[in-house]
C-alpha cells in the first residue's frame, strides 16, 4: 500500500486530523474488554442480575443512571464515568454543554465536530459561529440559553451518530432537559428532531421545520414548546435555506416575546 492509499484509509476510518505529535492508543488506558468466550459462558451460567454487570451498559442502564442524577454536575460526572457508548473511546473529551444552567430556552444540536472535540464546548466551529450570528440577530447570546447535543462525544470523521448511539445517549439528554427545565426547545437539524420527536421526526426536517411541537415525557415537570429548524451546518452547505431559517428565528423571537422570556 502506498502512502496516499494509507492516508485515504485513515480518512475513511475517521482519522481526519492530527491532534497530537505522537499517536495515542486510547483503548490501552481502559480495562481490556471481556473476551467473547467468557461473556458467552456467563450468558449460560450467570443469573440474570449479574449478567447485566458482564455486558456494556445499554439504554436501560443509561436510563437508570441518568434518572439518579439530581444536578447538572452529577449528570456531567455520570457521563464522564459512562462506558456504554463506544464514541467515548475515539473522542478526545466529553462535550457536555454551554450556556446558562437555568434558562427558558435550550438549543439541541446533533453531535460535536472536530473543533468542539478539541475545545470541549458545543458549537464552537464554523457552524457554531453561524449559530452565534443567528442568535445575535434576534437579540440572544449563549449566556441567555443552554446549548447541548443529542450525543456528547464526537463521532469519528464527523459521521452522523447511529441509532444505537443515539438510543444510549438519549436518557442523558432527556435528563439534561429535565434539570434545565426550559419552556422552549429549538431542535437543530434532523438528528435532534428524530431523537426527540420520534413520530414526527420520520417526516424529515424539511417538512418539520418551522412547525411548533410539544415535548412531553414523564420526567418533565411541564410540557415544552419545541421548534425544529435547520442545522447551521446545513445552512453553510445550502445558503438558499437561510430564508426559511430566518422565518423560524422570527417565529422563535415572537414566541419568546409573547411569553416574556
Ligand atoms: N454540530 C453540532 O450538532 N453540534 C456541535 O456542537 C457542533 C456542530
Amino acid at each position: 500500500m502506498n502512502y496516499l492509499e494509507a492516508l485515504r484509509l485513515q480518512l475513511e476510518w475517521g482519522a481526519d486530523e492530527a491532534l497530537l505529535e505522537a499517536p495515542q492508543n486510547r483503548f490501552l488506558a481502559r480495562p481490556a474488554p471481556t473476551p467473547p468466550a467468557v461473556v458467552a459462558e456467563k450468558l449460560v451460567r450467570a443469573p440474570a442480575r449479574s449478567l447485566a454487570a458482564a455486558l456494556p451498559p445499554g439504554p436501560a442502564a443509561a436510563e437508570r443512571i441518568a434518572a439518579g442524577c439530581k444536578s447538572l454536575e452529577e449528570l456531567r460526572a455520570a457521563l464522564e464515568d459512562f462506558t456504554g457508548c463506544a464514541l467515548k473511546d475515539t473522542a478526545t473529551q466529553l462535550v457536555f454543554a454551554d450556556g446558562a444552567a437555568a434558562t427558558n430556552l435550550i438549543l439541541i444540536g446533533e453531535a460535536p465536530g472536530g473543533d468542539e472535540d478539541r475545545i470541549g464546548r458545543p458549537f464552537v466551529g464554523l457552524a457554531g459561529q453561524l449559530l452565534d450570528k443567528m442568535l445575535a440577530s434576534i437579540g440572544l447570546d449563549r449566556t441567555k440559553l443552554r446549548i447541548v447535543n443529542v450525543v456528547p462525544w464526537r463521532p469519528p470523521g464527523n459521521r452522523a451518530p447511529t441509532d444505537s448511539e443515539i438510543a444510549v445517549c438519549l436518557p442523558f439528554l432527556r435528563r439534561h432537559v429535565e434539570l434545565v427545565a426550559p419552556k422552549c426547545a429549538v431542535l437543530l437539524g434532523a438528528v435532534a428532531a428524530k431523537a426527540l420527536l420520534p413520530g414526527a421526526g420520520a417526516a424529515g426536517i424539511r417538512r418539520l421545520r418551522g412547525q411548533w411541537k410539544t415535548l412531553e415525557w414523564s420526567g418533565l415537570a411541564a410540557p415544552i414548546a419545541c421548534l425544529p429548524t435547520y442545522h447551521p451546518a446545513y445552512l453553510l452547505r445550502t445558503p438558499a435555506a437561510k430564508r426559511d431559517s430566518w422565518h423560524d428565528l422570527i417565529a422563535l423571537r415572537q414566541w419568546l416575546n409573547d411569553g416574556e422570556i
